[in-house]
């Protein structure tokens, strides 16, 4: 691998000098952007159609270009064609690959194109089939949390409000609640990828070109919904990265509270559940240790992805339109906040199918007479204490009896009956808590079952772009 010699190939007809090493380093893509390298064969093919439909090349020498584009194609696929240091980015390569092998007929490739809408167009294209990798994991994901949800929908534990003990849930309800912000998620990947679907290429530096070609017939070849429908703006545009960002972002964030969750359950302070080992480690010097590093990660994961949406944010407010250097930038947030959701969505699918939940002890826990509170005071409000009058006198009573040493299971018929709730005993239950609590949308059995049919139906029913 040599630094640059001589001008660029590409564009160094004006220059007598290559570029300085420092520069062209600092300027380099490829390495990063050969990721890109199959969907810019697919582009490439696609112009090729382009140029021969509008009377630029033949027949002949077109599938001889489509053919040579493959190859390349395939070779950097397989790690046969090698990337030199010379190489700007993968366009140039990738030129540089079929013009070696056709000589003229090579250098026709880049008429009436550019970079500048050759590159969003590969993103384009790269970003999409993630979406639908993403797509698929959260779908995943969101059948595991619903498969263990139905399997513990009446699964009684303490709910928590600022983590400490609130009042009882279900297990099922609880699972749920991580479900169905993930059925957002989704939706806001397709609503995206809708949007997404607009092919660039014909857009050219900016202007379009002089020679003829149908940027929608080119659209359509690449699997677009639509072609641009202006040029300054096809090439300007990186609001959909920003957009598969900000929702990768929140998704992640989804995934990372999920995780905090599995991570508090299965402290075993609390030994509400217990991961698998597989989605467990151990540690290098404290050999009892099993530590839930996978759900750790997920957890803190989030941060790369958000961080990607604040730099390429930042990358592009002030910049006026029109391509500029700067833009180069927008791919490794991009590529890397991918990457991390489909890791983390993956693990974190695995964790929830194998964790191990303990409803004994979750349902032991319950026993803290607290959860209950709320009732009593709710009990009163059904005899027509005002709320806040039923809040302050539930309240009282439970100073009083923590200044006696006692608890609301301490007291008689005749306190009880002081208290303005007669069977005030029998609320001092779990399974008492739930089905007092029967409405939809709330944590009872049946409506853990409901939700989760209402899931299934609606990822079964989303559109696919
Ligand atoms: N590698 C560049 C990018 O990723 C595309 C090149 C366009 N370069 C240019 N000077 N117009 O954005």
């Amino acid at each position: 691998m040599t630094e640059p010699e001589v001008p660029n190939a590409a564009w160094g007809g004006r220059f007598s000098k290559p570029p300085a090493p420092a520069a062209h380093a600092l300027g380099r893509s490829a390495h990063f952007d050969v990721r890109l390298a199959s969907q810019d064969v697919d582009a490439g093919v696609a112009h090729v159609r382009a140029l021969q439909d509008a009377g630029h090349l033949t027949s002949g020498e077109a599938a001889t270009l489509e053919e040579a584009l493959a190859e390349v194609g395939n070779a950097i696929a397989d790690g046969s064609f090698v990337l030199e240091a010379a190489d700007e980015d993968v366009h140039m390569a990738i030129e540089r690959g079929v013009t070696a092998k056709l000589g003229d007929l090579g250098a026709k490739l880049h008429a009436g194109r550019s970079r500048n809408d050759l590159v969003v167009t590969d993103l384009r294209l790269w970003m999409l089939a993630a979406g639908r990798r993403i797509d698929g994991l959260l779908v995943a994901l969101i059948g595991a949390l619903v498969a263990r949800a139905r399997e513990h929908a009446g699964a009684i534990m303490p709910g928590t409000t600022h983590a400490r003990f609130a009042q009882p849930v279900t297990l099922g309800h609880h699972l749920l609640a991580h479900a169905w912000p993930l059925t957002r998620d989704l939706s806001r990947l397709d609503e995206w990828a809708e949007r997404t679907s607009t092919s660039p290429l014909g857009a050219g530096a900016l202007a379009t070109s002089t020679l003829g070609l149908d940027p929608d017939m080119t659209g359509v070849r690449l699997g677009f919904r639509r072609a641009f429908a202006n040029s300054i703006d096809a090439v300007s545009d990186r609001d959909f990265a920003q957009e598969f960002l900000a929702d990768a972002a929140i998704c992640a964030g989804h995934v990372s509270r999920l995780a905090a969750d599995l991570a508090r359950w299965t402290d075993e302070s609390l030994g509400w559940a217990e991961l698998d080992e597989a989605y467990s480690t151990g540690s290098s010097m404290m050999p009892q240790k099993r530590n839930p590093d996978t759900v750790e990660l997920a957890r803190g994961k989030a941060s790369r992805v958000a961080a990607g949406f604040v730099s390429l944010t930042s990358l592009l407010q002030g910049l006026p339109l029109g391509y500029h250097r700067d833009l180069q930038e927008d791919k490794e947030p991009v590529f890397d906040a991918a990457d991390t959701l489909e890791l983390v969505l993956h693990a974190m699918t695995g964790a929830v199918a194998t964790v191990r939940f303990h409803p004994e002890v979750m349902l032991a826990a319950c026993d803290a007479e607290g959860l209950y509170a709320t009732d009593l005071a709710e009990a009163l409000v059904k005899t027509g204490v005002p709320f806040r009058e039923a809040h302050r006198r539930t309240g009282e009573l439970l100073k009083a009896l923590v200044s006696e040493s006692r608890t609301l299971r301490d007291l008689s018929a005749e306190e009880w009956t002081a208290f303005g709730v007669l069977d005030g005993a029998t609320y001092l239950n779990a399974e008492h808590a739930i089905s007092a609590r029967p409405g939809s949308g709330g944590p009872s059995a049946e409506s853990v079952r409901t939700q989760a049919d209402a899931i299934t139906r609606l990822v079964a029913a989303r559109p696919r772009v």
